[in-house]
């Protein structure tokens, strides 16, 4: 059995030299890292965009065609037009799905024109699967770009086995019901073998949406993973939380170079502490939320002005979406008006890096960070959390997270957990945060640390795929789930 699988993206990045040449180079995330020695061991490919148009890069098969020899895999692009790209890329996935996904109705834009962009790509990514796969192979479909695969190679008479797994959060119902094309996204998610989530919140948010939209449907289970029939068929459903190569960046956090270049953040920072932001320049990120929240926080402690420096990090992201700019416009005016509030003699409240952060760099803020303040309104996962904690071996360090994100159900016994949109909730976390002892934070620390050890992204991919396989669905053990209680809402230990 091979497997197969299908992302928007393809795990590289393609760009272009000083000559014009195109070149590429594989990519370096947890998800390639973990897939590439099942890929080389059992024989298989990877089928995505390329990320170039076809008007820029007229033969990507050319650019491709000798990566079994070079990565040991095989890369099968799937061309997009300029247009293809608007209507499906930035268009359906990117204005509709991904703002609606994550609970922000109003910043979705329905624009008619872009489903059926989407249905064109999802039939052209299922042409290139039914040319690359056989009866035999198993297809692993990958996030929100491509949830109409399964249906489309079934029109096609496809008999691959084919999973899929959503990345991102999965909407209640009232908000899931705003989708002009509900039932056909409900049903085509119904066309895979196994689907699944990245928490309980998302698994039951979906199952509420089949129950109610789909009444024919029938539900059984009680661990991770579901059984479910519906339409005459049968199909597998789980949470299967997503994390990250925990080991190689503990091994990252402690080389010497890290040391070094932690050292020299912490000598920017005499006499003070530091908070650290990472995040791509998304409006799901919760970054205006946040910076109100550092903002409310120096106001009200006084004492912490020119005692404490916020270096937040946005990657730049999908910069040619309108709400993406206009989202940069406020951050970048919120960070002027906080940094204009405060600064005075060599003390600046923020420093604000907008780029990503190469080699050294980004485990040298990990453990230069004497707090993680990670907010996001809503996210699928959140692995700056993960990274975090895998990074601080030396045992400190605190995480402020939001209860939103996630990665809250697993870290929820070692995190303070807050919620993004109450700006003087998170301020009274961050000065929690900020003066809590060093034996708590070692505490803490290490609950977190052992959460992410026992989860690692090789523990999800094997997880998924036994899954997918198994005959006998009680044995997988229950993921946990959170919900705020009372008790917790300051962040205190449950
Ligand atoms: O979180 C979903 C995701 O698609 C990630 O897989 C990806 O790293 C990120 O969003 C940015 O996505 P893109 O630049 O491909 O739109």
């Amino acid at each position: 059995m091979n497997l197969v699988v299908v992302s928007n993206r393809l795990p590289f990045a393609v760009s272009r030299d000083e000559h014009g040449q195109w070149a590429i180079e594989p990519g370096s995330g947890g998800l390639v890292t973990a897939l590439r020695p099942v890929l080389r061991n059992r024989g298989g490919r990877w089928i995505g965009w390329s990320g170039a148009t076809r008007e820029d890069l007229p033969d990507s098969a050319a650019l491709f065609k000798d990566s079994q020899r070079r990565f040991g895999y095989e890369l099968v692009p799937v061309p997009l037009s300029s247009s293809e790209r608007d209507g499906f890329y930035a268009g359906f996935s990117n204005e509709i799905v991904w703002p609606l996904f994550h609970d922000l109705v109003p910043l979705a834009n329905f624009a008619p024109a872009y489903w059926a962009a989407y249905e064109a790509v999802n039939e052209k990514f299922a042409e290139a699967i039914a040319r690359s796969a056989g009866p035999d192979d198993f297809v692993w479909v990958h996030d929100y770009h491509l949830m109409r695969v399964a249906t489309a190679l079934a029109a096609r008479g496809a008999a691959c086995r084919a999973a899929f797994f959503l990345h991102i959060p999965f909407p209640p119902l009232d908000v899931f019901l705003k989708l002009p094309w509900r039932f056909e996204v409900l049903r085509s998610l119904l066309d895979f073998d196994l689907v699944g989530f990245q928490t309980v919140r998302d698994r039951r948010n979906f199952v509420q949406c089949v129950r109610l939209l789909l009444p024919e449907a029938r539900v059984t289970g009680r661990g991770a993973v579901w059984s479910m029939t519906a339409g005459g068929r049968e199909l597998r459903i789980g949470s299967f939380p997503i994390s990250i190569d925990v080991a190689d960046f503990e091994r990252r956090g402690q080389a010497a170079e890290v040391a070094a270049k932690t050292a020299e953040i912490r000598a920017s920072e005499p006499g003070r502490q530091v908070v650290l932001g990472v995040d791509r320049l998304d409006y799901t990120k919760g970054l205006p939320q946040k910076l109100e929240a550092f903002r409310t926080l120096l106001r009200r402690r006084q004492e912490l002005q020119g005692r404490v420096t916020l270096f937040q990090v946005v990657i730049p992201s999908r910069e040619d979406i309108p709400r993406y700019q206009e989202h940069k416009t406020t951050v970048d005016r919120l960070v002027g008006e906080i940094n204009g509030e405060f600064t005075r003699g060599g003390w600046a409240p923020i420093h604000y890096v907008h780029r990503s952060l190469e080699g050294p760099r980004l485990p040298a803020y990990y453990r230069a960070a004497d707090v993680a303040l990670v907010t996001p309104l809503k996210d699928g996962m959140n692995l700056v959390s993960k990274e975090y904690c895998a990074t601080r071996s030396d045992g400190d360090g605190v995480l402020v997270l939001s209860e939103f994100a996630g990665a809250a159900a697993e870290l929820q016994r070692g995190a303070l957990l807050v919620n993004p949109y109450d700006v003087e909730g998170v301020a009274d976390a961050l000065y929690a945060a900020l003066t809590m002892p060093e034996v708590e934070r070692r505490a803490r620390m290490r609950r977190l640390r052992r959460a992410v050890r026992e989860h690692d992204i090789y523990h999800w991919l094997d997880t998924f795929l036994r899954a997918a396989a198994a005959h006998e669905l009680s044995d997988f053990p229950l993921v946990e789930d959170y919900l705020p209680a009372a008790a917790t809402a300051t962040g205190t230990v449950p």
